[in-house]
């Protein structure tokens, strides 16, 4: 079996640069996931970053998650649980707006990491839609644009913990889904792992390794690219040892943005369009209530609509 694609993106400046391409190219096409290193967000604002979601996880939000096990009687369930989630998140908003200074109980010091952390991966999502641009043929900016819509792209992080669970089996940490958006860059806990990604049919495992990102691919770029690029299903199995810490940055179209098949891929292929176009907006209210489920019905439901307008 292949295994997990990891990308040194320093390769990108030397005479490995046609073969690190084709491997971010082998990783959209069939993985619709892969990790980066030596990424350029630097490791000390990692760290930092890490130990101050931590530290906010034990001060501000374990006592609530604690209660909210108690209060479903979620330590002794027998049976599947399968309308929640092992997860313990709050949301950060960047782009447009940011919505840092409305959260009451983060402290000065993790504000401004995670507003310096966002930063850093605003600039890498846009680096790497260039290089998936550059990979598809299509010219440099094109995806940028692509998401632009009135008033530039959405962005923003859902922190998220996964505390030690006693039913794994029962419950899982997040339940399988796709990811709505376009680009998704994940700063995942180095040593408690559970994240897995589905690949011919089988679940595998997205190893945790220092400092790195994990980026996937979300349903816009599947749309943009008709079908080249894969969104893919993953999950996350919650653990009975460890805390997980999770910092999934989604770098998404604007809502107003309309998205359709770029017609340079279109032509090449020379086959008939398969996805459909549609304002982003209208995609994200039928994603809210199909979030876990197969991504077809969702491209199926925005080509009816399509067609009916
Ligand atoms: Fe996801």
């Amino acid at each position: 079996m292949a295994t997990f694609p990891i990308i040194d993106m320093e390769k990108l400046n030397g005479q490995d640069r046609a073969v690190t391409m084709e491997r971010i190219k082998d990783a959209c096409e069939n993985w619709g996931f892969f990790e980066l290193v030596n990424h350029g967000i630097s490791i000390e604002l990692m760290d930092t970053v890490e130990r101050l979601t931590k530290e906010h996880y034990k001060k501000c939000m374990e006592q609530r998650f604690k209660e909210m096990v108690a209060s479903k009687g979620l330590e002794a369930v027998q049976n599947e649980i399968d309308d929640l989630d092992w997860e313990s998140t709050f949301f950060l908003s960047h782009l447009p707006h940011s919505n840092m200074l409305d959260i009451p109980d983060l402290v000065e010091d993790y504000r401004k990491a995670m507003r310096d952390f966002a930063a850093g991966i605003e600039k890498l999502a846009e680096e790497l839609l260039d290089l998936l641009c550059e990979n598809l043929g299509l010219e440099k900016g094109y995806l940028k644009k692509a998401f632009y819509g009135s008033k530039g792209p959405t962005f923003g992080t859902k922190v998220s913990n996964y505390p030690p669970c006693p039913k794994p089996d029962l419950i899982k940490g997040l339940r399988a889904h796709t990811d709505a958006g376009g680009i998704i860059l994940l700063f995942q806990d180095d040593q408690v792992s559970g994240l897995q990604l589905l690949k011919d049919g089988e679940w595998i495992d997205v190893p945790p390794m220092r400092h790195s990102i994990v980026i996937n691919i979300g349903d816009q770029l599947e749309v943009i690219t008709n079908g080249k690029y894969k969104s893919v299903m993953h999950r996350v199995i919650a653990q009975t040892d460890g805390n997980r810490m999770s910092l999934a940055s989604f770098y998404n179209p604007g809502g107003d943005a309309v998205i359709y098949p770029a017609p340079e891929l279109l032509e090449k292929e020379e086959k008939a369009k398969a996805y459909p176009k549609f304002v982003f907006q209208d995609y994200m209210k039928l994603y809210a209530g199909l979030k876990f489920q197969e991504k077809e019905p969702r491209f199926e439901a925005m080509k009816a609509m399509e067609i009916a307008t």
